[in-house]
């Protein structure tokens, strides 16, 4: 352990201290970089606002300056013994400005300021710190706007013996597991429904957890398809002109035991009536994304069992096609032959050899490309070639198609006519030409919800379309995103769902760098959370870290087959908060066999415990409970549930069905 020498200690080595001055750190001598949630910066010893900290008249040499709302935490070696400061909104902006702090020591309150106005006395704040290793500093903008809201800390001191504190993005907490590992005896997973069109090659490996060697077997599956009885992957076309659901009955059957699942293929006009789920490549690789990447994760979707529990799609992003600059030289190279065939670059040497390796395993291939002359990274895109594209997309073997806005804001912005009108064409456009084709092409609209995308996504051929900017840049709010998200819920059904982005959990690289992977910056339990949310959303699953990387917990948290069959419900329905107050939320959403989904978050700075109320929850009567993250029956309940304690940011999801 490094001794850490402060201002006030270096003073009394000096000679120059009068009486024993505390050792320790000042809070402006710490690295706040980790600070960063969106707001003003925060300023070592003066105000936000770059001018001198004053509180109550009087102005203060040490000290940091912020600006609410936001939350940071504090790493102690459990050898601090004091936190003092006093607090208030800055002097420089006069009676305006309102703003809360409250602090938590190893998550138990410690210090509630209240409203503290504008003008207002500084508050002194003072409490002991003896074995606390994790602080944390909520700052709110006390409900209003938080125009004016900074905030000082002056004279922030730690009295410590040991290493100095350290300023980080997340309170430290262990993985932990909610979720027991499958059983050997074979459970079937994934979809109860699945859309196909009449004449396109149908490509579906049974979803099945349990011991291999497995038999499965399929009753009443639609003439054109077979079933490899070793594989479990169904292959083949229903012939066209065939338009009907087919009941089909899904077995598998190992040493252990045996499972059955029904199985609707519904042979129509419409595809996803489940939300897709899959990996996508982006917020892992960005533009270092090659053929043998995209083969490796494909490979490690099924070794993992992520494919056991229905995850199909694999999907290349941005950053496949050649650019007309790159540091990378095997990126640059022509846009298209000379036909106008749109080309490759070098790390992609045989597309349709990469699909195909895909497709032998029983999953789905997804590419990328931007209706503009060039996509978001600067890469090729399709514009005045849309027909020709959409040709070699189903050519080389996919099943997906990102279509991403990008660059096409300049030709829009050149274009006349009505606005509206103008956000829809190109995604119209695309997706009559995606049904030309003779492959069953996903279509994905991403325009980071301009004109209220999720009013019209579906009208213009889409099966889904994120309804926000990229989630890599503001992923410390993954919450509030989620919220944003579920307010389109009444738009969501069957063959159209809200897209609020990708999983970004265990190992990925930051966006605003696009960095290399590393450990996600979110804590154990907010990944339970964004996964619950993403499911009780019914959004598309793609998960977007890496997959060479994948530890027990990021598979604990994407892999629980019950969790995922609340996002895969056939009812469609989008669930949405019923209970939000800062603290504590409780979301629902209702299920096709008449159960509900109840997710309990806990959204506050601290454990605590939790429970909700049937009127909360929209619920009546009796109703048996099943814990999904954990696979427990928990019991009959009327009129209320208590959960227990909730970690912060934790949550329960619950299934419940009405006892009849
Ligand atoms: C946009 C999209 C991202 C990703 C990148 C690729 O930012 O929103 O999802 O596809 O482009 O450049």
């Amino acid at each position: 352990m490094k001794p850490f020498l402060t201002g006030l200690a270096l003073l009394c080595l000096t000679g120059l201290c009068a009486a024993a001055a505390p050792n320790g750190t000042f809070m402006d001598e710490l690295d706040l970089s980790p600070i960063r949630q969106g707001w003003g910066e925060p300023q070592a010893k003066q105000s936000v606002a770059k001018r001198p900290l004053t509180l109550g008249g009087k102005t203060y040499e040490r000290g940091v300056g912020l600006h609410a709302p936001g939350t940071f935490y504090i790493e102690l070696d459990g050898s601090a013994s004091r936190f003092s400061a006093l607090t208030g909104v800055d002097g420089g902006v006069g009676d305006r400005g309102t703003v809360t702090v409250t602090i938590f020591a190893d998550g138990a309150k410690v210090f509630d300021s209240g409203v503290m106005r504008g003008g207002g006395a500084p508050m002194k704040i003072d409490f002991p710190l003896s074995g606390v290793r994790s602080l944390t500093f909520s700052i709110g903008d006390a409900g209003d706007k938080n125009t004016f809201d900074h905030l000082d800390l002056a004279d922030a001191f730690f009295e410590t013996a040991g290493e100095a504190p350290k300023v980080v993005n997340r309170p430290p907490e262990e993985p932990y597991l909610l979720t027991p590992p499958p059983p050997a005896e074979p459970r079937i997973n994934g979809p109860r429904v699945f859309g196909v069109t009449p004449g396109a090659p149908f490509i579906y490996r049974i979803p099945t957890t349990g011991e291999r060697p497995m038999r499965f077997a399929a009753d009443g599956l639609p003439e054109g398809l077979a079933l490899d009885a070793d594989t479990g992957i169904i292959t083949g076309t229903i012939a066209s002109g065939d338009k009907r659901p087919w009941d089909v009955t899904l077995r598998a059957e190992n040493a252990k035991g045996k499972a059955e699942r029904p199985f609707r293929i519904v042979v129509g006009d419409t595809l996803a009536l489940t939300p897709p789920m899959g990996w996508n490549h982006w917020y892992a690789h960005y533009d270092r994304i090659t053929d043998a990447m995209m083969r490796e994760a494909a490979d490690i979707m099924v070794a993992t069992g992520m494919a056991d529990a229905g995850y199909m799609y694999v999907n290349i992003d941005d950053c496949w096609m050649n650019a007309p600059k790159h540091k990378d030289p095997m990126r640059v190279g022509p846009a298209r032959d000379e036909n106008g065939v749109l080309l490759a670059n070098a790390h992609f040497p045989d597309m349709r050899g990469l699909t195909d390796y895909i497709h032998a395993k029983g999953l789905r291939a997804g590419t990328y490309i931007s209706p503009g002359p060039l996509t978001c990274a600067g890469f090729t895109g399709s514009y005045q070639h849309e027909a020709q594209d959409a040709k070699t997309f189903s050519d080389w073997g996919f099943d997906f198609l990102k279509y991403d806005w990008c660059s096409y804001g300049d030709i829009a912005r050149k274009e006349k006519g009505d606005e509206a009108e103008k956000l829809k064409k190109p995604y119209r456009q695309m997706s009559a030409l995606l049904r030309e084709q003779e492959r069953d092409i996903v279509f994905n609209l991403c325009q980071y919800g301009m004109g209220d995308v999720w009013t019209w996504g579906e009208e213009v051929g889409g099966h889904c379309w994120r309804t926000a900017g990229d989630l890599g840049f503001e992923l410390n709010v993954y919450h509030a995103v989620a919220r944003k998200n579920a307010e389109h819920h009444p738009y969501a059904r069957p063959g159209a769902w809200n897209d609020p982005d990708y999983l970004q959990i265990g190992f990925v690289g930051d966006a605003r760098v696009t960095g290399e992977p590393t450990p996600c910056p979110l804590t154990p339990s907010e990944q339970y959370s964004y996964m619950s949310l993403w499911c009780l959303m019914a959004a598309p699953l793609f998960y977007s870290g890496d997959m060479t990387q994948l530890d027990e917990f990021t598979l604990n948290v994407l892999c629980n087959p019950e969790v995922i069959e609340i996002d895969q419900d056939t009812l469609g329905k989008q669930g949405y908060p019923v209970h939000v107050d800062g603290e504590r939320e409780v979301w629902t959403k209702p299920l096709e066999d008449g159960s509900i989904a109840v997710g309990l978050f806990n959204t506050g700075e601290a454990s605590q415990d939790m429970a909700f109320s049937w009127e909360e929850a929209g619920l009546s009567g009796k109703y048996r409970l099943r814990d999904l993250w954990r696979q427990k029956d928990l019991g009959t309940f009327e009129g209320s549930f208590a959960a227990g304690t909730l970690p912060r940011h934790g949550v329960m999801l619950l299934r419940a069905w009405p006892e009849k």
